[in-house]
């Protein structure tokens, strides 16, 4: 955000959760808009962003919806700007934790990896829509196993983004010792590892894509 962003600038994050990247936005005086599929977590996430010292005065919004089809325009003409200049994405990781029980909407529900990205896809078109050009968007993502095979969703929705025009400028590997999905398991994923004859990941990428200028 610091490099791609400066202060007064509007930050998009289709996946919000939580709301890390709207508590981050009123630190660096940053216009935030988080998408969010579950009311529940959105409801939480409104605490935790209200909770933050707002500084520099800037606007939070997070609301309700899929990030696929929601009217990103007028959300955003209700703030006077037609852009923004930053797209964050943090999907689900396709189905290895789940964000809700049974919502279709919900990326982590999809019932394939092919439906993942188209869904992941749809995504990016609709963002794309309000993204001003020669701006950044940045995926954050990890891979997943499924029936013994390694599932490389980083560089399957790596794709999804490069076929929609964008010019890929980095890679980063973000290492770490822990996830939700394997916490407390460690042995048990040690032992599916041997078995399964792969390496255990300790890592999920940031990628960052520049849109076209034209
Ligand atoms: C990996 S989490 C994001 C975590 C976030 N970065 C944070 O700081 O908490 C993915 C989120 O995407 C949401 N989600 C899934 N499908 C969605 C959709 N179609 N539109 C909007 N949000 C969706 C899930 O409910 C979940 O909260």
């Amino acid at each position: 955000m610091l490099r791609y962003t400066k202060k007064g600038d509007w930050v998009l994050d289709a996946f919000v959760g939580s709301g890390t990247t709207l508590i981050e936005c009123r630190r660096l005086g940053r216009n935030g808009i988080g998408i969010e599929l579950n009311p529940d977590v959105v409801k939480k996430a409104k605490e935790f962003i209200n909770k933050e010292p707002n500084p520099y005065n800037v606007v939070s919004d997070v609301v309700v919806g899929d990030s696929r089809t929601i009217d990103l325009k007028s959300l955003l003409s209700k703030y006077g700007v037609s852009k923004v200049q930053l797209v964050i994405m943090h999907p689900p990781y396709h189905d290895i934790i789940k964000f809700s029980k049974n919502d279709p909407n919900d990326l982590s529900n999809a019932p394939t990896v092919d439906a993942f990205l188209k869904m992941f896809g749809n995504v990016v078109d609709n963002t794309s829509k309000v993204l001003e050009k020669g701006r950044y968007l940045t995926l954050v993502i990890g891979d997943k196993y499924a029936n013994g095979e390694w599932v490389p969703l980083g560089f399957y929705t790596m794709n999804e983004v490069l076929k929609r025009g964008y010019k890929l400028k980095s890679i980063i590997v973000k290492n770490f010792e822990e996830t939700r999905g394997k916490r407390n398991q460690q042995n048990l994923w040690r032992y599916r590892a041997l078995v399964g004859g792969f390496y255990i990941f300790k890592h999920e990428y940031i990628m960052l894509f520049q849109k076209e200028l034209c």
